[in-house]
Parts: structure tokens; C-alpha cells; sequence
């Protein structure tokens, strides 16, 4: 989609297109390709739900036909139906496998405050990975509280909510294959 004319009714804007998303998503695959020649094993971690677009346009663009590449999910919540960070993390589900000694990369959708990936990344480095790297599609800098290490990123966006390419609010617009920007008047009462 390359202009505004056929956005949900409920969008404000539209960030990036499907065809952005599409191309900046598959130069992460390349560096990922690049940097991990040689790896024995790599376990990418979606992050449901919010990242299960991008996790499935991002293995289609790894191309490591000598590594074990295998993926696994979890899901854990901080928001609610709310849209600021309560800083509490809850595993709903966990990975079906064990981490130790594999090279591991976590999938997340987006980062505000750090708080959710940072807790995240303590709790996979106490499993003993070989080495763990994350790649989120979202960052919003300005939001940052605490530091937290993303070594693939797809685009730093302002303070907005967004929508769209697996994020939600209150589990809706997940399907949109745009990310958006939510009108205010849908969340703020
Ligand atoms: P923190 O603040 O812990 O938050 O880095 C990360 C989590 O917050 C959610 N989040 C959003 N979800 N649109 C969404 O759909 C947004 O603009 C947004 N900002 C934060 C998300 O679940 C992420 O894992
Ligand atoms: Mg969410």
C-alpha cells in the first residue's frame, strides 16, 4: 500500500507501508544471514503475540542451509489493555526447548521503556545460551528507561501508539499488514 486511501478507519497515519516493512525486513535477514555463517545452531525466539508477523517475514529471509535453524515462542505480557509500561513481566508461556549452548536471537516487536525485553534477556542469559542477540522491529528511543542491547533494528519511531503487523491494542489490528498510528480519541477516554 502506497498511500493513505485504503487505511483502517481507526488509523491516523500510516508509518510504513507493507512495502517498507517488506524491504527493511529483508535487509535484517541478510545481516543476520551474514553474521551467523558458521553457527551450528540458531533458535530465533518469537515473542507472542506481537511479533509473529515478523518473525515469519524475517526467518523467510535467513538463508543458512549449513545451520540448525530452529524457532520457539513465548508468550509474556506487561500491558494489559492498557498503553504504558507497568515494568511487570508475566511468562504465559514459555519455550518448549532448552537454550544452552545454542545461538539465540530474540524476535520482539517493539521497544518502549526496555523494561519487558531487559527482564527478558536476564531471564534467557540464566539459561546459558552461546550467545544471545535480539532483533526488534520497533523502537521508540525517547521512551527508553533503562538500557538494553538491540542489535538488529527495523525503525525507531516517535512516541505514538502503533498498530498494525501483529501489534494491537486491546488484541484488535493485529492483522493490519501496515504499521499505523492509532487515533488518540481510540484510546485515550
Ligand atoms: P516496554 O515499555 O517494556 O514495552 O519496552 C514493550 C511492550 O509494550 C508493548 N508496546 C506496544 N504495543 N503498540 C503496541 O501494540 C505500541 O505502540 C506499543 N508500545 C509498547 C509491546 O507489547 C511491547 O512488547
Ligand atoms: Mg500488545
Amino acid at each position: 500500500m502506497n498511500s493513505n486511501t485504503n487505511l483502517h478507519p481507526n488509523v491516523k497515519t500510516l508509518l510504513f507501508s507493507e512495502n517498507e516493512i517488506k524491504e527493511r525486513v529483508q535487509q535484517i535477514g541478510r545481516e543476520i544471514t551474514k553474521d551467523y555463517q558458521g553457527s551450528k545452531e540458531l533458535v530465533l525466539i518469537g515473542i507472542l503475540k506481537g511479533s509473529f508477523m515478523f518473525m515469519s517475514d524475517l526467518v523467510r529471509a535467513i538463508d543458512l542451509p549449513d545451520t540448525l535453524v530452529t524457532l520457539d515462542f513465548m508468550s509474556i505480557s506487561s500491558y494489559g489493555a492498557s498503553t504504558t509500561s507497568s515494568g511487570v513481566v508475566k511468562i504465559n508461556m514459555d519455550l518448549k526447548e532448552a537454550i544452552e549452548g545454542k545461538d539465540v536471537i530474540v524476535v520482539e516487536d517493539i521497544v518502549d521503556s526496555g523494561l519487558t525485553l531487559k527482564h527478558l534477556l536476564e531471564l534467557l542469559q540464566s539459561r546459558k545460551p552461546k550467545s544471545l542477540a535480539t532483533s526488534v522491529l520497533l523502537r521508540k528511543k525517547e521512551g527508553l528507561k533503562v538500557e538494553v542491547p538491540v542489535k538488529y533494528i527495523g525503525f525507531d519511531i516517535p512516541m505514538v501508539f502503533i498498530i498494525g503487523y501483529g501489534l494491537d491494542f486491546a488484541e484488535r489490528y493485529r492483522e493490519l499488514p501496515y504499521l499505523g498510528e492509532l487515533k488518540e480519541e481510540c484510546y485515550k477516554h
